[in-house]
């Protein structure tokens, strides 16, 4: 992991800059959904990170001819933007970054993705109804968070030894919480994560955990992808691996240079020795 994440964080920032010059001209035809209607162009949505809804993107024109996005027709992950900052907000305060130039750190904030957090504070949750608020926070069944929250049901984070008020704020919920008790904003992620997770923390800060693009000049403007981007915080262990992330599926190799059949030329070393 450690390994690639260097050269890896920097091609994403190269390819972010190449590709802004030099864009893929096909047009994507990801995750189309079904049955649009047949005079309307179907809606083209691609998903940046965590798939299934939480980081969805519908592709959109910024202006004639440049898309916001282009996902892959392979995966129907984001491959390129028309603009790295659309829909972003700056980061906010971060502990550690004080000396980024303000306004060259943004997020997309993830309050946007949250369908039930409406709710969280005022219908659900309001002090009034449940009745009361939990005094712990031991695992106990939810039946009706699991209706409406599938992921409680088959909550896996921490093998067991971490639950609901570890990372939501027990009486403003609509806010997760530090080590205080004091309320963080569902926009920084990382603040929660890193009170647990204080090394990937350090790692995401210096570039070489998660994902960046934008500007690749060190003090230009960039978008970060925070850790809920990459990580369902309700389902870390996941899937058939029991860890850290779905797997998402490989792109398609690059075509060939013209004129080349196989790959073999790889194998020749250009200076001899
Ligand atoms: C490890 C920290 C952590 C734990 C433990 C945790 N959550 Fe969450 N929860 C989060 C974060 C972070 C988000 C925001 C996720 C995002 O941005 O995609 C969230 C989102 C939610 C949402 C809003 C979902 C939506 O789509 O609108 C609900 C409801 C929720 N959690 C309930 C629970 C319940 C109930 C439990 C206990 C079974 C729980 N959470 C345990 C961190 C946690
Ligand atoms: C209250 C402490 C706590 C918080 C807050 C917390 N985690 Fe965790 N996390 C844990 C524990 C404990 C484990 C289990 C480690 C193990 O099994 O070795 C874990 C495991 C993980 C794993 C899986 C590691 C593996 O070995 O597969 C990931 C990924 C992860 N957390 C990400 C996050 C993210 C992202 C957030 C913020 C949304 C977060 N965590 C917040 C305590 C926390
Ligand atoms: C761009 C996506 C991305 C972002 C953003 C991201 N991560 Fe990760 N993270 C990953 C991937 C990929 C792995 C490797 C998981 C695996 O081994 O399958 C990982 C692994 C982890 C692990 C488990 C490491 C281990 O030892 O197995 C933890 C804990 C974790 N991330 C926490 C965080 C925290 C905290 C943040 C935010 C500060 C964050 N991540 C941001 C993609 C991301």
């Amino acid at each position: 992991m450690k390994r690639v994440a260097i050269p890896a964080v920097a091609l994403v920032l190269c390819s972010a800059l190449l590709l802004r010059v030099g864009a893929q001209d096909k047009p994507a035809a990801a995750a189309t959904p079904p049955a649009a209607a047949a005079s309307a162009p179907a809606e083209v949505i691609c998903f940046e990170s965590r798939q299934g809804g939480a980081t969805d993107v519908t592709q959109r024109e910024l202006k004639p001819g440049l898309p916001n996005v282009k996902c892959s027709p392979v995966t129907g992950a984001a491959l390129w933007y028309g603009d790295p900052y659309d829909g972003t907000v700056p980061m906010g305060a971060m502990p550690g970054l004080e000396a980024l130039p303000e306004g060259t750190a943004v997020v997309k904030p993830r309050s946007t993705k949250l369908n039930l957090l409406a709710q969280c504070g005022t219908a659900c949750h309001n002090g009034v109804f449940p009745k009361g608020f939990p005094k712990n926070n031991r695992p106990v069944p939810i039946p009706t968070m699991e209706g409406m929250l599938p992921d409680v049901k088959t909550f896996q984070h921490g093998r067991g030894r971490i639950w609901c008020l570890e990372c939501h704020h027990s009486t403003k919920r609509n806010m997760l919480v530090d080590h205080f008790g004091d309320p963080i904003s569902f926009d920084q992620p990382q603040l929660l994560c890193g009170k647990c997770h204080g090394d990937k923390l350090r790692d995401w800060r210096d570039g070489i955990h998660g994902k960046r693009i934008g500007d690749f000049t060190s003090t230009g403007k960039k978008r970060w992808f925070t850790c809920t981007e990459c990580h369902n915080p309700h389902n870390v262990q996941d899937g058939a691996r029991d860890r850290g992330f779905v797997q998402l599926k490989p792109e398609t190799p690059p075509q060939m240079p013209r004129g080349m059949k196989d790959a073999a030329f790889e194998k020749t070393h250009p200076i001899p020795h």
